[in-house]
C-alpha cells in the first residue's frame, strides 16, 4: 500500500491559509479595488449596476428570473414593503436541460420564455427582473451586454450582445408581450439588494455556490460620485497561493488564465481539486481506472461529493466507504484512505472559506478602513448554506482579522437572495421610469 503521509504534510501546508496570508490577500485585495476604481489595471471588473440601496418600501407583484450557474428558476415575488416579500409561485429546472452543445442564443432565449410564460400571470403587464449572473457591461438599470461566459458555459453568439434585448425579442417571439423585463442584474447584486431589506446595514452581497463573486455599495461611483452597487467580478481576483493542483485545473479547464479565486474556492470546482488529489493520492487505483471510472473523469465530483465526506462522523468513516463503493466503484477500501480524503475535503473547504473571507476584508477596509460603523455582509449559495462548518470558518477569520471591530460586522445567509433582489430591481427600475 502507498504511504501517503508526506502527500498529506505537503498538501496540509499549501492549502492552510493563515492569518498572515490572510492580511496579506486582504491588502491586495482593498489595493486591487482602488486600482479599479480609478481605471489602473486590476483583476477586478468594478462593474456598476445603476441600481444603490432599496428602501424597504418597493410594494407589488414581479416576476424574477433567475440564470445562474445551475438552474433557470423563474419566481412571482410580492414584495409587502417594510423590507417583506413572498415568493408566490416558482419553478426551478436544471440549465443543462437548456442547453445542448449547439445551442443558439435564441434558441435559449425561447426556452426560458416559455419557461417564465407558464408562471406569468396572465393577460395583465407584468414587470421582470432578471438576475444574470455572468460578467456583463451595464449601459443603464436595463441594458447588460454579456463580457465573458464563466462557470464552464459557453452558448455560442452570446458574447457582446444586449441580454436583455434577448429575453425581450424572445417574450415578443413566444407571445407573452405581457411581460416587461425591467432590470437586469448580477446574482451578488441582487443578494445585496435582499440583505437590506433584512438587515439595513448591509452593504457587501456575495455568492458562495457554483460560482462565486462579490458585490459592495461603493459610496462615491466613479461613474455619478453618488452611492452605486459595483459587481467586482472577484471571482477573477489573482495575487493567491496557488498549488500544484490549481495550475493543473487552471489548464485544463475552459478559461485557462482566468477566475482564478474561483477555481480556488467555488462549488463548480472544489471537486475536481478532490479528484486531481485523489488521483494523486491512490496512484494503485488510478493505475486500474477504467474509463468512465468518476476518478479518472473531470468534474465527476462536485462539492455535493465533499458535503458527503464532511458530514461522515461515524468511528471508522462507513458512509465514505459506501460512497467510494456506490459513487466510485471503489470498494474495500482502507480506513487510512478514507481519513485521508475527508481530511483532504476539509482542506478544501477550509481553504475556500479563508479566502473569500479574506476578500471580504479587503472590501470592508476599502468601504469603512476605521470600521467605525455597522456593516452586514449578505452571502448565498449551496457552499455557504449546506456545507459543514463553511460560514462558521468564514465567520471565525473574520472575527480573528478585526479583532475588536468585530462586533460592527455581521455575516448573513440570505436565501433566494438573488431572485427576490431581482424583483427588488424591477421595482426600482418602475419606480424611477427606468
Ligand atoms: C461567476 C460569474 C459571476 C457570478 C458568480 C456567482 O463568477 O462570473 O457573475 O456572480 O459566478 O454566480
Amino acid at each position: 500500500m502507498t504511504t501517503f503521509s508526506p502527500l498529506l504534510t505537503r498538501l496540509t501546508n499549501h492549502l492552510t491559509i493563515s492569518d498572515q496570508q490572510i492580511e496579506q490577500i486582504a491588502v491586495s485585495f482593498t489595493q486591487a479595488i482602488e486600482d479599479g476604481l480609478t481605471e489602473k489595471s486590476s483583476p477586478l471588473k468594478m462593474l456598476p449596476s445603476y441600481l444603490a440601496k432599496p428602501t424597504g418600501q418597493e410594494t407589488g407583484i414581479y416576476l424574477a428570473l433567475d440564470f445562474g450557474g445551475t438552474n433557470v428558476r423563474v419566481l412571482l415575488i410580492e414584495l409587502l414593503g417594510q423590507g417583506q416579500s413572498a415568493i408566490r409561485v416558482h419553478s426551478c429546472q436544471p440549465l443543462q436541460d437548456y442547453l445542448s452543445p449547439h445551442t443558439s442564443a435564441e434558441a435559449l432565449f425561447n426556452a426560458i420564455a416559455a419557461a417564465i410564460g407558464r408562471l406569468a400571470p396572465p393577460g395583465v403587464v407584468c414587470y421582470l427582473g432578471h438576475t444574470f449572473s455572468f460578467p456583463s457591461r451595464q449601459q443603464s438599470i436595463n441594458h447588460a451586454v454579456l463580457l465573458d461566459w464563466t462557470k464552464e458555459i459557453k452558448t455560442a453568439g452570446m458574447k457582446g450582445r444586449n441580454v436583455n434585448q434577448l429575453l425581450q425579442e424572445a417574450l415578443i417571439r413566444c407571445r407573452f408581450p405581457n411581460v416587461i423585463p425591467k432590470a437586469i442584474l448580477n446574482d451578488t447584486t441582487g443578494t445585496l439588494l435582499t440583505g437590506v431589506f433584512q438587515h439595513p446595514s448591509t452593504d457587501i452581497g456575495s455568492i458562495c455556490g457554483t460560482g462565486h463573486n462579490t458585490a459592495y455599495l461603493e459610496p462615491h461611483s466613479p461613474l455619478t460620485g453618488q452611492p452605486m452597487i459595483l459587481n467586482l467580478e472577484s471571482g477573477n481576483f489573482d495575487q493567491l497561493p496557488v498549488t500544484y493542483y490549481d495550475i493543473i485545473l487552471d489548464k485544463t479547464s475552459d478559461n485557462p488564465g482566468r477566475q482564478c479565486l474561483e477555481k480556488m474556492v467555488s462549488g463548480r470546482y472544489l471537486g475536481e481539486l478532490l479528484r486531481l488529489i485523489a488521483t494523486d493520492l491512490f496512484p494503485e487505483i488510478m493505475a486500474r481506472a477504467k474509463p468512465g471510472q468518476p476518478l479518472a473523469t473531470p468534474y465527476a465530483l462536485t462539492s455535493e461529493d465533499i458535503t458527503r465526506l464532511l458530514s461522515d462522523h461515524t468511528p471508522v468513516l462507513d458512509n465514505i466507504s459506501n460512497w467510494l463503493n456506490d459513487r466510485l466503484q471503489l470498494p474495500n477500501s482502507s480506513l487510512k484512505q478514507r481519513t485521508a480524503l475527508k481530511q483532504i475535503a476539509g482542506l478544501l473547504i477550509a481553504r475556500s472559506a479563508r479566502l473569500i473571507a479574506a476578500t471580504y476584508l479587503g472590501t470592508l477596509r476599502h468601504i469603512d478602513p476605521e470600521c467605525s460603523s455597522p456593516h452586514a455582509i449578505a452571502i448565498d449559495g449551496s457552499l455557504y448554506e449546506k456545507v459543514p462548518g463553511y460560514a462558521q470558518t468564514i465567520r471565525v477569520a473574520l472575527m480573528a482579522a478585526l479583532g475588536e471591530q468585530a462586533e460592527q460586522v455581521t455575516v448573513n445567509l440570505v436565501k433566494d437572495g438573488s431572485g427576490i433582489g431581482a424583483a427588488i430591481a424591477a421595482a426600482i427600475a418602475v419606480k424611477s421610469g427606468a
